[in-house]
Formats: C-alpha cells, sequence, structure tokens
C-alpha cells in the first residue's frame, strides 16, 4: 500500500463558535502508481482531504501513512508530493522555464541539473517552444501543462490534483484530459485527482473514491460504481438516472417489494429501449414492453434523448443517431431491461424477469 488514511477526519471551527465536519473517519488505501478520482459533490470534503494528504492542513483525528510511515507530522516539503492547484497558481513574473525551474531553485541544486530536468519536462509536456512565455501569454490548456511540469520537477512519489480542468472550456478540457492521463501513465506517479464531474472521473481514473458529506461512500472501478452503485446517492450521482419510488404496473417488475415505503428505483437511460411496433428486430419484446407516448425530443450531440411517458411516469432513454427520426406525441413502446433498487436493507440490481422468454440473441 503506498498511501493509507485511517480514521482521518477534519472539524473546522467557525466564526460563530460553531463546528464544521468537513471531513469524518475517512478509512483509504491506494496502491502505488494507482491513478484515483476523488468524486462527490460541492462541499462534500474534497479538497479538505487532499490538502490533509499534501500536508496543508491537519487532521483533527485519524493517520495518514505514506510507504508505512506515519507522516501528520511531516511538513508538506518532506512527504514529496507534487499539488496542481484549480487556478494553477503559477508565477506571474516568471518564464515558463522559470516556473518549472522553481522547486529545484529553492532546493539549490546544481544549474546543469536544473537545466536538464526543465528541458526534460518542457519536451514531455510540449512546452519547449513556449519556455520563454510568461503566464499571461499562454492559453488556459498550456497554463495547466506548466502547472503539472512544476509539479513533477521535484520528482514527486505522489501527484495531488485539485480539480485540474475546472477553467478549461469543455473542448480543450476533454483533450488535455487524455493527455494527462497518458502523461501519468508514462511517467507511472501515483495520482489523486479531485473532480466533481462524473464523467470525467469514469474516463480517467483506475479507481473512483465517492465523498458525500466528508464521509467515503463508496469506493471501486468506474465500472463497479456505476454497474453496483452502493446507495441511492451514488446512482443518482452516476449518470442521469430517473428515481422513483415504485415501479407498480410495469411488466417484468412486478416482484420489487415496497413493505417499508421508502424504497427508492433507480432507472439509467442506459437500460431502457425504445421501439415501434413495426420494428422487426425488436417483434419479440412487445410482450415484456410498455405502451409509451414521446413526450420531448433532446440532441445530446451522439445521441437523441428521448422523454417517453409510461403509466403516467417520466422515463428518458437515448436513441442513436441512425435510426429512425422519432416525432413528440408519437406511440413507442418501451423495455427496461433492469433497474437499482435500493432499501433500508440494501442495494440490488433487478433484471426483467420475462426477458429471458425472449430472443436475446442479437443483444
Ligand atoms: N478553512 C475552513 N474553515 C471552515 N470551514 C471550512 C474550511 N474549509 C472548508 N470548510 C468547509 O468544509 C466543507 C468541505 O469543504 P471542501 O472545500 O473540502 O469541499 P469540496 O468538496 O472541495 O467542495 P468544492 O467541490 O466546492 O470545491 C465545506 O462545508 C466547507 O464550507
Ligand atoms: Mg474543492
Amino acid at each position: 500500500m503506498y498511501l493509507e488514511l485511517k480514521g482521518i477526519s477534519k472539524r473546522f471551527d467557525e466564526a460563530n463558535n460553531g463546528k464544521t465536519d468537513a471531513v469524518s473517519g475517512v478509512d483509504l488505501g491506494i496502491e502505488k502508481g494507482e491513478l484515483i478520482a476523488l468524486l462527490g459533490p460541492s462541499g462534500s470534503g474534497k479538497t479538505t482531504l487532499l490538502r490533509m494528504i499534501a500536508g496543508l492542513e491537519v487532521p483533527t483525528e485519524g493517520d495518514i501513512y505514506i510507504e508505512d510511515v506515519r507522516v501528520n507530522d511531516l511538513s508538506p516539503a518532506d512527504r514529496k508530493i507534487g499539488f496542481v492547484f484549480q487556478n494553477y497558481a503559477l508565477f506571474r513574473y516568471m518564464t515558463v522555464y522559470e516556473n518549472i525551474a522553481f522547486g529545484l531553485e529553492v532546493r539549490k541544486e546544481g544549474k546543469k541539473e536544473i537545466r536538464e530536468r526543465v528541458m526534460e519536462l518542457l519536451k514531455l509536456t510540449e512546452l519547449t517552444e513556449l519556455k520563454d512565455r510568461y503566464p499571461n501569454q499562454l492559453s488556459g490548456g498550456q497554463q495547466q501543462r506548466v502547472a503539472f511540469a512544476r509539479a513533477l520537477a521535484t520528482q514527486p512519489s505522489l501527484l495531488l490534483l485539485d480539480e485540474p480542468f475546472a477553467a478549461i472550456d469543455a473542448k480543450v478540457r476533454k483533450e488535455l484530459r487524455r493527455w494527462l492521463r497518458n502523461m501519468i501513465r508514462e511517467v507511472g506517479i501515483t495520482s489523486i485527482f479531485v473532480t466533481h464531474d462524473q464523467e470525467e472521473a469514469v474516463d480517467m481514473a483506475d479507481r473512483i473514491v465517492l465523498l458525500k458529506e466528508g464521509k467515503l461512500v463508496q469506493t471501486g472501478t468506474p465500472r463497479e460504481i456505476y454497474e453496483s452503485p452502493a446507495t441511492e446517492f451514488v446512482a443518482s450521482f452516476m449518470g442521469d438516472p430517473v428515481i422513483l419510488e415504485n415501479l407498480k404496473g410495469f411488466k417484468g417488475f412486478e416482484d420489487i417489494e415496497d413493505s417499508s415505503g421508502d424504497t427508492q428505483i433507480v432507472l439509467r437511460p442506459e437500460y431502457i429501449e425504445a421501439f415501434r411496433d413495426d420494428n422487426p428486430k425488436f417483434h419479440d419484446f412487445i410482450p415484456v414492453s410498455e405502451n409509451g407516448i414521446v413526450r420531448d425530443i433532446r440532441f445530446r450531440g451522439d445521441s437523441l434523448e428521448l422523454e417517453i411517458e409510461v403509466n403516467g411516469i417520466r422515463l428518458r432513454c437515448r436513441r442513436s443517431l441512425e435510426r429512425r427520426g422519432v416525432q413528440i406525441g408519437e406511440e413507442m413502446r418501451v423495455l427496461i431491461y433492469r433497474i437499482n433498487v435500493f432499501s433500508p436493507t440494501g442495494a440490488e440490481v433487478i433484471r426483467n424477469n420475462l426477458l429471458h422468454k425472449v430472443n436475446l440473441e442479437f443483444m
């Protein structure tokens, strides 16, 4: 285990004598070389947790170990950590070269070593041509790359990034996160990045750590978290589901019990299919599907999102752009493959129990 957090909490004192539990009892182990996304809504304690790992904030309770050594009392500089902040925090009056060299200068490394290391990082981050520019002469994406090179200069063994793409527009952001992912792989450095964007977490991370109100709710690979969410909070935070109290009258889901009355059912668009009666490919599914009426159609770039009313409930599903056009008000068939059910007794994935009766070969 490279990094280990044991029972980490942080309680802040408020000006009015109140207390805020920013982080509560977090236990977490991270292996060497892992790329971790720390995900959670605003105020869930992500930055506070990252700052405690970096040594910029002192935990109220708990211990932090790096390679089995307790580091609670080590200064940030002694933890061998590189930190990239949300707003890059580049030194405005230093060139790109000087920004990257800064940490090495502070350590009083030799001129020649510094030059070699900085040139190597400039090459790695594709900034060699821009080395004499000042931060205000760079685009957001370029500034972010400088921040990244600067964080790597002192050869840290752990890289922490707090919303590294927050200030970057959508298009560049996607490119930059691919670039960063490959770069982290190439360098092989253990990394934790904070984000409140689930798509970003899924796209980049080996493993996601999900926080809610300072507590760790679930950790797992993006796929595990997506397919087996531990709580209704996780299920609704990942993706864009519709959440219902019951599914009364839906074919294939008659067996769901709701004795307590606090069951929640999460329906993801990916597990719902809308088709027309005359589509031969779906002929077998007619008996296991419901009648619906298209209420809204939204263009999502790579697909259409249909909002379809079934039994008085509006469901959402995706439709490939290749398929026949759809009109608002049109009748369609709706098939629900599977749902996530959360009740006080636990989480369950329930499949449509009629599906085994039909031909599933094409799926
Ligand atoms: N220095 C501080 N003093 C008092 N309360 C604080 C302090 N820093 C953070 N908090 C509180 O701790 C909680 C967690 O804050 P934190 O910044 O860690 O959240 P976050 O998950 O990073 O949120 P965001 O996504 O908005 O950046 C919040 O309720 C915040 O108001
Ligand atoms: Mg934050």
